[in-house]
């Protein structure tokens, strides 16, 4: 992908550039008198196609952006993590030997990955640090993944672990299924986990191989935020996520991605006509994702856009995850001469959709699709032109 850094802001305004290490730095040693001893980082992410297939063993194509979670950190000698989180200027600490559920939100992603690691046998240290990031709360772009890999990455610097990305994330996974208690797939953490620069993953969520895919030349991903949340995804959620099991058994088959449109064809008018319309985006969705992995390959923009058009379709009429202002939003996207695609991406009913645009073209993109959309709903969009980056590491030790 093109270097293209900049954010786009609707309002035409400039935001600050995404963070860097050096923010860090200044963060910890402003706090701590001297530099920390190590500096983690762990990217939010977006899905360019493949959604709500990974809980039915299918095919996601996310990549990792350059919105991250950032911690600075240096040893203790005891057992406790004591982290100062600088978007929320407060200071918490928690206790290796006594995890316990409390009320600060943000810490509970730390408190469950340390009891996710400590649970598999991982003998973790205590550490001090600060806790900083840039990736838009809520919206979409899984900063709650981020932080659960910036906190597992912290941990293992402070601790000397190995650091296995596949490993790392089903670790942070369990912590968000079990401590958090939503039921996530895998997508989120393994993107932050393993992400690859100028690159889209390619992961297949059975046997969660990663194949990284590279941006064609020319082309940059805008992420549409459309300034909507909606309370009520996780049950929506939930209730998917059941509807795609029963769908399943339904076919004898372990998970929809066992089942293809033959199949699914042939038997499907026994089927319940809602159920029926879920099993059908998920076995279509993971057909267009690997199409779309081919159109990256050979270069083929158009075909890629049309899949993305597609998905997101299949996501508005089968699988009912769209909402008003995402499909305002996709519209106004795909409507722009830069624009070879766009969908609504992440769980849905609110939050960002994601396009694939000319990279030449990028601020009148996302100048004229802030004003389409605001036109059109009323909201301010937030507009941001993404750089894939790798995924969780080290980058000061
Ligand atoms: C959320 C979940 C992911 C995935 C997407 C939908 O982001 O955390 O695991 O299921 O929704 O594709």
């Amino acid at each position: 992908m093109d270097a293209v850094a900049a954010i786009a802001l609707a309002k035409g305004g400039q935001t600050p550039m995404p963070l860097d290490k050096s923010h860090a730095v200044a963060a910890f040693t402003e706090h701590f008198g001297e530099p920390p001893r190590w500096v983690v980082r762990a990217p939010g992410r977006v899905n360019l196609i493949g959604e709500h297939t990974d809980y039915n063993g299918g095919f996601v194509l996310p990549l990792a952006i350059d919105r991250a979670v950032w911690i600075a950190l240096r040893p203790r000698e005891d057992r406790s993590v004591v982290v100062h989180s600088i978007d929320f200027d407060t200071l918490a600490e928690f206790n290796l030997d006594h995890l316990a559920k409390g009320d600060i939100q943000w810490l509970e992603y730390l408190k469950a990955t340390a009891w996710s690691l400590q649970e598999s046998g991982y003998p973790l240290i205590g550490w001090e640090g600060v806790l900083l990031g840039d990736v838009p709360l809520g919206a979409g772009l899984s900063s709650s993944a981020a932080l659960e890999m910036a906190t597992a990455r912290a941990m293992a610097a402070a601790a000397g672990l190995a650091w296995e990305p596949a490993v790392m994330a089903l670790l942070g996974q369990r912590a968000e299924n079990q401590w958090v208690g939503v039921q996530c797939g895998i997508m989120d953490q393994l993107i932050s986990a393993t992400g690859k620069a100028g690159h889209a993953m390619l992961i297949d969520c059975r046997s969660l191989e990663t194949t990284p895919v590279p941006f064609p030349p020319g082309v940059a991903v805008a992420v549409l935020d459309t300034a909507t949340r909606r309370g009520l995804v996780d049950s929506a959620y939930n209730e998917r996520r059941a509807q795609c099991e029963s769908a399943a058994q339904f076919f004898h088959a372990e998970t929809l991605r066992d089942v293809d449109l033959d199949l699914f064809q042939r038997l499907a008018k026994d089927l319940d006509e809602t159920i029926g319309r879920r099993a059908l985006h998920v076995i279509t969705e993971n057909d267009r994702t690997l199409q779309a992995v081919e159109a990256m390959r050979r270069g083929e923009l158009e075909a890629l856009g049309s899949l993305l058009n597609k998905s997101h379709a299949s996501l508005r009429d089968d699988y009912e995850v769209s909402s008003d202002a995402l499909d305002a939003m996709a519209e106004a996207a795909q409507a722009h001469p830069a624009c070879y695609g766009a969908r609504m991406t992440g769980a849905g009913f609110g939050g960002c959709a994601v396009a694939v645009i000319d990279a030449a073209r990028a601020d009148d993109f996302a100048q004229s699709v802030a004003v389409a959309y605001q036109e059109r709903t009323g909201h301010i969009a937030a507009i941001y032109i993404c750089q894939a980056t790798n995924g969780a590491d080290v980058v000061e030790s």
